[in-house]
């Protein structure tokens, strides 16, 4: 299955094949999308997502058709519950179908509900942690449906916060010893979101996102040198911008998006009992930012670093990683939809 996150900027494909102690990249793709046609995960404009699937699907090579995408915010809800460990799938999807008016805050009619077995629940042994999710299945469609439309099949839809969360499993090389045992947090920052996934012990347990990411960057550019939004993004990504630019616009970004990650590390730290994560582990196109991981490792006093699964278990040619590389954070998402092909899913 390749792994193909639609997110608001971008439209990004990665194909992973497996090697003895890791993953190859075996083809990889980002097409940007035109502004709006993703809005709040929500497919506005279909035929610009499916101009740039097309181009993806021409990318990939022949007989690759099944793909793995997310979904996400408002129209997701995920709710951990315990279950009877003695009980059977079966079982359980009898259980579920039966309580889900009372599990699921959503009319039932239009929503689709997946769950997946965790582990045994700490304080009753003889329960199972089972994470149950609901999405409403007009999401769902649109993508399906977008996929279908150039030949492609989406045979798992994710939450994306998982889909970040299990792509920890590439950059554990680049922690210290032991990290695979630590509590450590993804933070994916976009253009308009910033998904958050907190790992305990190899198991994504807090996922939440927020709206906030380097579009409002561009805006403050934008807007401070008088700029129309080409110029403003191309200076931003090009780092053309006058000297006073560090104290006037970046700062002040700086500052909100350290308050939102803050704010959303408290939550986590709230609902878990924890005071603090091990390990800040950045990805997204904006975590390519100057200074960011600095400035977090600063604010919380914990390692953090930028995403780069070359530096873990991932494995490309040479010619591929070149290029890949400096960018390879922004592909953490698609990483982990991708990963999908090598784990157990129901049809
Ligand atoms: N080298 C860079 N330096 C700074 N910002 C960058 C760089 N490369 C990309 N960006 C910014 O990252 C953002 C895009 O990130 P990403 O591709 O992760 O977003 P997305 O997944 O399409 O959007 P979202 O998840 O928010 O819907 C844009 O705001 C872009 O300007
Ligand atoms: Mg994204």
């Amino acid at each position: 299955m390749v792994g193909i996150d639609i997110g608001s900027y971008e439209v990004k494909a990665i194909l992973l094949g497996k090697t003895p102690d890791g993953y190859a990249v075996t083809r990889h793709m980002s097409v940007p999308i035109k502004k709006g046609a993703v809005n709040d995960h929500d497919i506005r404009d279909t035929e610009a997502v499916t101009d740039c699937l097309r181009q993806i699907k021409q990318a990939l090579p022949k007989g690759i058709k099944y793909v793995a995408v997310a979904v996400s915010g408002s129209a997701v809800m995920t709710k951990v519950i315990y279950m009877d460990a003695s009980l059977s799938e079966e079982e359980m999807e009898a259980q579920i179908e039966i309580e889900a008016e009372n599990l699921i805050p959503y009319s039932l009619d239009e929503v689709s509900i997946d769950f997946e077995k965790l582990n045994t629940n700490s304080v009753d042994h003889s329960k199972v942690n089972v994470l149950l999710t609901a999405c409403r299945t007009e999401n769902i469609d649109g993508r399906v449906d977008a996929l279908d439309m150039v030949g492609l099949e989406a045979k798992v839809v994710d939450v994306e916060g998982y889909a970040l969360g299990r792509a920890h499993e590439l950059i554990l090389g680049q922690l210290p010893d032991g990290a695979k045992n630590k509590t450590i947090a993804l933070i994916d920052i976009g253009a308009n979101i910033t998904t958050f996934a907190v790992i305990e012990n190899g198991e994504t347990t807090f996922i939440r996102e927020q709206a906030f990411g380097g579009e409002q960057f561009t805006q403050s550019i934008l807007s401070f040198y008088g700029m129309n939004y080409d110029e403003a993004e191309q200076a931003k990504l090009q780092g053309e911008l006058p000297r006073n630019y560090m104290f006037e616009v970046l700062s002040p970004f700086q500052t909100q998006l350290l308050q939102q990650i803050k704010r959303t590390l408290q939550i986590y730290c709230t609902s878990s009992g924890r005071d603090k994560v091990d390990y800040i582990v950045l990805c997204g196109g904006t975590a390519s930012l100057e200074g960011m991981t600095n400035l977090l490792t600063a604010e919380f006093g914990v390692l953090c670093l930028l995403a780069d699964p070359f530096q873990g278990c991932l494995y490309a040619d040479d010619g591929i990683k070149a290029k890949l590389q400096p960018q390879i954070n922004k592909y953490m998402v698609a990483c982990g939809l991708a990963l999908r092909s090598y784990g157990q899913w129901r049809t």
